[in-house]
């Protein structure tokens, strides 16, 4: 084979296909590509990302790797580093959170996992590196103290309250408010005031995302929070049998009536694998959800299986656990990272081109 020139020059005209994940244009056209070092062999350079979305930085860094060992084989040692463009949140909405992106995980119907997945998407953003808030908006039937184990009243400091940190996830609930086991018994307008000022009062910091687990169905609670809360998107968690389903097209088409971005849908308890035989039964059927959101016109983001192991670790406030489980963590995993892109190309349908000159 001739060979190939391999200088700093040859690396940056090779990088002129890798994409930033967030604006879709290309990485070397808008000088996001710094420190190119090529000795002895050794090659490394800084990918600067736009994306506060910690899951598609690896997918760059891996294509970017990828590419370059394959144009120049005389390489020894391809590293790339990134660094991320510091933008702070700005203050958004009637309650000044300061929130890059903001997700509510909500359904037609309870009981589908709405809160079990809203759990995981806020632990699983956290731990690709994203600073993220769960918000407990079921003022009816809390259920994110359960979840994860948080038992314990928040402080306040500065008529401020102050969320529970937890595994690195900034939490709040209604339900650190309300003694376990007391119901609300709040009606109309001051529930409306009092999930105002729980919003309002909770000092969250600078965040990448908020997560909140929206109450079933698409009541008054549903569209009020819909509109306090500057949603980025909305996800949609559905099981496969039919009832669930017409519930979720109302979910949908409740999300589309306040202008909110449905970034996707979740097919929740979709089949169960027995663990004595490996034999797959769907026990509320299967891929209804797919379908229902093709029919839709809205993005499918997965599937997740029925497993003893996700209520076990729900019921023993050990959510974060579902990341250690070799059947459960792969598809959760995928479901956030499709979520992370769906939310970069919603949010940049019309994108506001960030300054690029600070490299
Ligand atoms: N894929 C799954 N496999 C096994 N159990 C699951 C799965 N998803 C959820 N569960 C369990 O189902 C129960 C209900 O889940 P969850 O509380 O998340 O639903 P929800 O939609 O938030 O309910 P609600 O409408 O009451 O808020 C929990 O015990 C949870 O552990
Ligand atoms: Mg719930």
């Amino acid at each position: 084979m001739a060979d190939v020139q391999f200088d700093a020059n040859a690396v940056r005209t090779a990088l002129d296909t890798i994409k930033d994940p967030e604006t879709g244009r290309s990485v070397v056209a808008m000088g996001q590509v710094s420190d190119i070092s090529v000795s002895g062999g050794q090659v490394s350079l800084t990918l600067g990302l736009t994306t506060h979305s910690a899951p598609l930085w690896d997918d760059t860094i891996a294509d970017t790797k990828q590419l370059l060992e394959s144009k120049f084989p005389q390489a020894t040692k391809v590293t790339v580093n990134h660094k991320v463009y510091d933008r702070r949140p700005e203050k958004i909405g009637e309650i000044g959170l300061t929130a890059k992106s903001v997700i509510a995980v909500g359904s037609g119907k309870g009981g589908v996992g709405k809160s079990t997945v809203a759990s995981a998407i806020a632990y699983g953003l956290q731990r690709a590196g994203s600073v993220v808030g769960l918000v407990d908006a079921d003022v009816y039937g809390p259920s994110i103290p359960q979840l994860l184990g948080v038992q314990q009243r928040p402080e306040i400091i500065n008529n401020r309250i102050q969320p529970i940190e937890k595994d690195g996830l900034r939490v709040m609930s209604m339900g650190f408010l309300v003694p376990p086991g007391e119901a609300v018994v709040w009606r109309g307008p001051m529930l409306h005031g009092a999930i105002t000022q729980f919003l309002r009062d909770t000092d969250w910091g600078d965040l990448d995302y908020l997560v909140i687990d929206m109450p079933p169905g698409t009541g008054d609670i549903a569209l009020t929070l819909s509109q306090l809360l500057p949603l980025s998107g909305s996800v949609i968690v559905c099981t496969p049998q039919e009832v669930a389903l017409l519930d979720a097209v109302k979910a949908i088409a409740m999300f589309r009536k306040v202008n909110i971005p449905i970034l996707g849908m979740v097919e929740n308890m979709s089949g169960f694998i027995c663990p004595d035989n490996g034999k797959r039964y769907d026990i509320f059927g299967s891929g209804g959800a797919k379908q229902r959101a093709a029919e839709m016109d809205v993005p499918f983001l997965g599937e997740i299986p029925i497993n003893v192991g996700i209520r076990v670790s729900g019921d023993k406030g050990q959510m974060s656990s579902v990341f250690e489980d070799e059947t459960t963590a792969p598809c959760l995993q995928q479901l956030i990272q499709q979520l992370a892109k769906n939310l970069s190309t919603k949010v940049m349908e019309d994108p506001p081109l960030p300054n690029l000159t600070v490299l």
